[in-house]
């Protein structure tokens, strides 16, 4: 017996030129491996290319005047910084809450010329010259609007983080109903809506999410309201320079912009 046979892999005894053995295709597919790598390892090897430049310069911030519950705010922004982020971090009005930041809680709801608008989905600069209300500016004199006595009498809060997206949600609505605006659960949208049904202010507020689950409870504070003075919007000049301006809100949902 040969040495040669001796040390021979099992795999080769059956070997033939038409049938390579075990032990040849594990050699050519490690050569074969080798090759490929290589273009690889010469990369690597290669100085590293320079950094591309820099072709996103930063906007200097520039004055932007926004009229917020009727005092004009000049503030220093970068064109890129949105309406909330205006209003709580520039301009110090903390009222409005920062939930989502991308449009789907409704807790930054503020009203723009009496319009209701998510102000985390809108930039700053895009609202010079409107009359912003948050809900630091519903309350007049001192006295709480009709919306905000309602919302303590109805317990329509509990943690209290959802509420000034509401308070402005639902002061839009009742102007927004009062102009004859319908929403997707109008029976007849080319009518006037006979009444605000309990299934109107919910449609009409599901922009406007509550985790505490206080919905019943909101409900009921807005249908009050509606049912009594139906005034929601008498309180603050910026609500009713924009419904006296013809501006309502055009959709169930609320505004980006
Ligand atoms: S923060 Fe949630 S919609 Fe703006
Ligand atoms: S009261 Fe807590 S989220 Fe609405």
């Amino acid at each position: 017996m040969s040495t040669h046979h001796e040390c021979q892999d099992p795999g080769d005894e059956a070997a033939t030129p038409q049938q390579p053995s075990r032990r040849r295709f594990l050699q050519s597919a490690a050569a074969a491996a080798t090759v490929g790598a290589a273009p690889h390892l010469r990369a690597q090897t290669q100085t590293p290319a320079a950094p591309p430049a820099q072709i996103n310069q930063a906007v200097p911030p520039r004055p932007v005047t926004l009229t917020v519950n009727g005092r004009a705010y000049t503030l220093q922004l970068e064109p890129r910084v949105t309406l909330l982020d205006a209003l709580r971090e520039y301009a110090g009005l903390m009222g409005t809450k920062k939930g989502c930041d991308r449009g789907q809680c409704g807790a930054c709801t503020v009203l723009a010329d009496g319009r209701r608008i998510n102000s985390c989905l809108t930039l700053a600069v895009m609202h010079e010259g409107e009359h912003i209300t948050t809900v630091e500016g519903l309350a007049s004199n001192g006295a709480l609007s009709p919306m905000q006595r309602a919302f303590i009498e109805h317990d329509a809060f509990q943690c209290g983080y959802c509420t000034p997206g509401q308070l402005c949600s639902a002061t839009a609505l009742l102007n927004e109903f009062r102009n004859g605006t319908a929403s997707t659960v109008t029976a007849d949208v080319r009518r006037r809506p006979a009444q605000l049904s309990d299934d109107e202010i919910r449609e009409r507020m599901s922009g406007n999410i509550c985790r505490c689950g206080a919905y019943a409870n909101i409900v009921a504070a807005v249908r009050a309201v509606h049912g009594g003075s139906g005034q929601a919007g008498s309180a603050g000049a910026d609500v009713h320079d924009g419904v006296d301006a013809g501006i309502g809100h055009g959709t169930t949902h609320h505004s980006t912009a």
